[in-house]
């Protein structure tokens, strides 16, 4: 079958060079001429794990193409788009002005049926809107629209796209909905479950299903910051509760807040949505309250470990991507706990493994490291703020000679507390007191 992706951003290029491997011919069609040119020489602008590799074999086998050119959307039976829904200035709803504008134009381009799949996380209506623009722009066209939301994590892109725990479809065409089932086929031949809803229906199912993890990793958050107080061991607790079916163990470790480019954004605009229909979200709300105020307390966490007298120290910090096996620094705890820090009078010396390019655009003036080590040597304290497996086997006897004092504050609990004390660490976790 031949496909359309408008947008190469994370969700475009992984969805058009997995849909490619699933032996479709994609056609992933972007405006950034610079990006195309790029993407062309085989060159990945993001870091993903084997994406490269999938990208180069599918575009070899020219089952996968690159253009700028909305005319080659032609002979598509599937346009997908999956371009940016940043939240919008002021008023924290997303900002649907890329979708609106793919939709216009593959309106004009438009020939023969297609199925116009939204795979960007849009608020609900968005299917409807684009339904509307489609049919104002191009009276003519003969198409259906679907909602395809994906649920895929940075990191873990492909095998979350390859082997999915479901595939939610909100369309209201039988034809779509023929067109969307032969486009899955490999899926359905691994037993993944197919969820057919109302277009409104599955655009909340995506919301709601970020909303939730963001919910629930605020509550392990709450329960670990509780967990201190009266003595208790928060990853016991995580273990004691997830082992209930009915609450399950994912998505319970504490953490210094969460980040990248969808749970703060889909729960701001999630917020917006309830508010606007008159029906608030309290408990979301409270959750990304908690959030943003849990980074700044990380901040002041490190402070206290510093023995509450920052002014001149030099921290050590591993980790500054919003989590490991990614380059991407968007809403990453560091971005808000960093400059804190800096304005407790403390030098930073960073290190990550793979975000450093882009932590250098939010925060230049931080002393970077190309080695881990390297940014210990001398430093006061270190601190880990993304768990990179490379950060969980240190040299503990050298990270201890490199420091100057002992003290080791882990916040992403990738250490025993036992063990850094009997090591000789002042070291210091979530929701851990032994
Ligand atoms: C998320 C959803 O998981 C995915 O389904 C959706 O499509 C997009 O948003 P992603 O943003 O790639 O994916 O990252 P994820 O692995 O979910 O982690 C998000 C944040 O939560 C990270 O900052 C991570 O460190 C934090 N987190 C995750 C925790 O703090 N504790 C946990 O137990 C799990």
């Amino acid at each position: 079958m031949k496909i359309a992706v408008i947008g190469s951003g994370y969700v475009g290029l992984v969805s058009g060079a997995c849909l490619s491997e699933f032996g479709h011919q994609v056609a992933c069609i972007d405006m950034d001429a610079g990006k195309i040119q790029r993407l062309k020489a085989g060159a990945i602008p993001i870091y993903e794990p084997g994406l490269e590799d999938l990208v180069a074999r599918n575009a070899g086998a020219k089952r996968l193409s690159f253009s700028t050119e909305i005319a080659d959307i032609a002979g598509a039976q599937a346009i997908f788009i999956a371009v940016g829904t940043p939240t919008r200035r002021g008023d924290g709803h997303a900002d649907m002005t890329y979708v609106h504008s793919a939709a216009k134009q593959i309106a004009g381009a438009l020939k023969d049926y297609a199925v116009i799949v939204t795979k960007s996380t849009v608020p609900v209506g968005t299917g409807r809107a684009v339904e509307r623009i489609v049919r104002e722009t191009n009276p003519k066209a003969q198409f259906d629209v679907a909602s395809n939301p994906e649920f895929l994590r940075e990191g873990a892109a492909i095998n979350d796209f390859m082997r999915p725990d479901r595939v939610v479809i909100g369309t209201d065409g039988e034809r779509a909905k023929e067109i969307m089932r032969q486009i899955y086929r490999p899926l359905f031949l691994i037993d993944t479950p197919i969820v057919f809803t109302k277009l409104e229906t599955a655009e909340l199912i995506k919301y709601s299903a970020n909303a939730f993890l963001a919910m629930k990793i605020t509550f392990i958050n709450q329960v670990s910051d509780l967990c201190e107080k009266v003595g208790a061991d928060v990853h016991d607790v995580a273990r004691g509760i997830g082992l209930d079916g009915r609450i399950g163990g994912k998505f319970l470790h504490p953490s210094p807040g969460f980040g990248g480019s969808c749970f703060p954004k889909d729960t701001r605009a999630l917020i917006q949505t309830a508010r606007d229909a008159g029906s608030p979200l309290s408990l979301i709300e409270a959750t990304l309250d908690f959030n943003e105020a849990r980074k700044t307390q990380m901040a002041e966490r490190i402070v206290a470990a510093l023995g509450g007298k920052p002014e001149g120290k030099t921290v050590a910090v591993l980790g500054l991507t919003f989590k490991p096996n990614t380059d991407d620094m968007r809403e990453a705890a560091s971005v808000t706990i960093l400059p804190a820090l800096q304005k407790r009078g403390i030098k930073i010396r960073a290190h990550d493994p793979e975000g450093m390019e882009e932590a250098k655009k939010q925060m230049p003036d931080l002393d970077y490291r190309d080695d881990p080590y390297d940014a210990i040597d001398g430093a006061d304290a270190l601190v880990i703020l993304t768990e990179w497996n490379s950060y969980r086997s240190l040299d503990l006897d050298r990270v201890k000679t490199l420091l100057k004092a002992p003290i080791f504050v882990d916040l992403r609990n990738i250490y025993r507390p036992a063990e850094m004390q009997a090591a000789g660490f002042q070291y210091s976790s979530l929701g851990r007191t032994a």
